[in-house]
């Protein structure tokens, strides 16, 4: 199987490089800018093409591996080839195969291949590949095909549906772009409190750090600690009176999610008390009852 790459930026040099590591062979790169694909033939030891229909007979399968809003278009590009018999995957968590609109008339076999990673690096990033989980969907003829490659690699490797991509991609924020969003808030609370933003950004990186891998290595409610876990109801009505504006609607809605998993943890203890306190928080910021404005923040 020689595999081709349309795209070379942090996903298809981080992949091509992953692939060709692994005896797979990566038959080269076309890019928008030529010197991109260049870089990532030399990245890679393999080629880089000038023109689009070169990498695509030279390949059997042709990753697209670039920005959701171009894939669209290269498949439209794509169609130009003689795509028989040829494997068109892309990248995208949020896509499906459904965006190779009339690949059965081309007779090639459509899929999307996600790495649930952040791939933030060209030049690194493949040294971790090996600890993420791939999704894959599409054409069910050659699917066992694509997940026998990966789980060969050794990633952990489950076939979904097109009707799931959106909310699975939706899942996939959560833990990484909007923890982000969550990390800034706690960044600009500590700054209201006199820290640097860069002293706040590495104040906060091992309590972040360490938390993180408890969550993952051990799930929710083991990993769950703090004033809603203890059902410390002065400590969360204090967070309450010095927050206000998104930060404490975020507070609020977190919370009562943690409410959730506390009760799971402990089935014996009452966090009744704790939720009707977050179900009229709401009501008492609106009332002017919380103490310090952070609304500038
Ligand atoms: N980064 C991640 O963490 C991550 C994780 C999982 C999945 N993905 C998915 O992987 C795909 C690629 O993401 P990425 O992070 O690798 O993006 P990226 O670093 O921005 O790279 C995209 C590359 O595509 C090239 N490109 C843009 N338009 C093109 C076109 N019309 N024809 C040919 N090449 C074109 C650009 O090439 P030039 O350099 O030549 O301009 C650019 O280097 C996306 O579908 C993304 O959703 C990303």
């Amino acid at each position: 199987m020689r595999i081709g790459f349309v795209g070379a930026g942090k996903v298809g040099f981080s992949l091509g490089k992953y692939m060709t590591e692994r005896e797979i062979c990566v038959s080269g790169y076309y890019s928008l800018h030529p010197d991109s694909a260049r870089l990532a033939s030399e990245f890679t030891h393999t080629r880089y093409f000038l023109h689009l229909e070169d990498l695509v007979r030279a390949s059997d399968a042709v990753f697209l591996t670039v920005p959701d809003g171009a894939v669209n278009s290269v498949w439209n590009s794509l169609k130009r080839s003689d795509l028989q018999g040829k494997f068109i995957c892309h990248c995208s968590g949020s896509l499906s195969s459904a965006i190779f609109s009339g690949i059965d008339r081309t007779g090639a076999f459509g899929y999307s291949i996600h790495p649930l990673f952040a791939v933030n690096d060209r030049l690194q990033s493949y040294k971790e590949l090996s600890h993420a989980f791939f999704t894959i969907e599409g054409s069910a003829e050659h699917i066992q095909l694509w997940e026998k490659m990966f789980t060969g690699f050794g990633n952990s490797v489950r076939i979904i549906s097109a009707e799931d991509k959106t909310l699975y991609h939706a899942s996939a924020v959560c833990v990484s772009n909007l923890v982000i969003g969550l990390y800034e808030v706690a960044v600009r609370l500590l700054s209201s409190c006199g820290f640097e933003p860069e002293e706040a950004r590495k104040a906060l990186g091992p309590l972040f750090i360490h938390n993180a891998q408890a969550l993952a290595a051990r799930g929710c409610e083991a990993a769950l600690t703090g004033p809603v876990e203890r059902a410390d109801l002065s400590t969360i009505e204090d967070h309450l009176n010095v927050l206000s504006g998104n930060e404490r609607e975020i507070y609020i809605r977190l919370s009562e999610i943690l409410v959730d998993i506390a009760k799971r943890k402990h089935p014996e203890k009452s966090y009744g008390n704790i939720s009707e306190l977050l179900a009229k928080a709401p009501e008492t910021e609106r009332n002017g009852k919380n103490e310090k404005d952070n609304s500038n923040i």
